[in-house]
């Protein structure tokens, strides 16, 4: 059996970050080029699972001071519900620990249950709703971790 091995993403993976986003409802649909100019912001970090040299996933955060954010996360559809999702979510919270970041944000459909119940899990509690945020339809719950 291989193992899960995570690393941090630069822009020689984001046609793959790109192709995961594509096919994964709910996440940002960012393009190669978004990938590639999010990786090389200063205040980005982008961690990314690898299975056998694929990519099965990835997690992008924004790092300042000490707030961070995510800011994109999907996990290829035939490797979710094996942990994946929960080491790239452990993994940016580890180093915005590392770094000094006292509160993580994050915003999720009030329709992703799987999401909600994965940031449940990390201990994300619910601070605010964005009222019809997605498609004048569907509530934004802005969810915060204080570490
Ligand atoms: C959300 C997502 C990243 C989770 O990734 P994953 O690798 O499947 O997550 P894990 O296997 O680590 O799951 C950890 C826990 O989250 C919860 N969870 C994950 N998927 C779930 C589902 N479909 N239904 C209910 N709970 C779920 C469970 O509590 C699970 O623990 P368990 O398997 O022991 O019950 C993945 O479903 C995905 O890519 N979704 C589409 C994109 C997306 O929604 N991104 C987030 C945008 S805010």
């Amino acid at each position: 059996m291989r193992e899960i091995v995570l690393s941090r993403a630069d822009s020689s993976s984001a046609g793959e970050m790109s192709a995961i986003a594509a096919s994964s409802d709910f996440c940002a649909k960012w393009s190669a080029s978004d990938f590639e100019s999010e990786a090389s912001n200063k205040f980005a970090r982008i961690y990314a699972a690898f299975y056998g040299g694929e990519m099965a996933g990835f997690a992008a955060f924004r790092f300042c001071r000490e707030d961070a954010e995510l800011t994109n996360f999907a996990v290829r559809g035939r490797y979710r519900r094996s942990g994946i999702g929960s080491m790239l979510l452990a993994k940016g919270i580890e180093s915005a620990l590392s770094e000094g970041v006292k509160n993580i944000t994050l915003e999720v459909s009030e329709k992703n249950s799987a999401a909600i119940a994965l940031y449940e899990k990390f201990k994300f509690k619910t601070v605010s709703v964005r009222k019809k945020f997605y498609n004048n339809s569907d509530d934004a719950l802005l969810m915060l971790r204080e570490i």
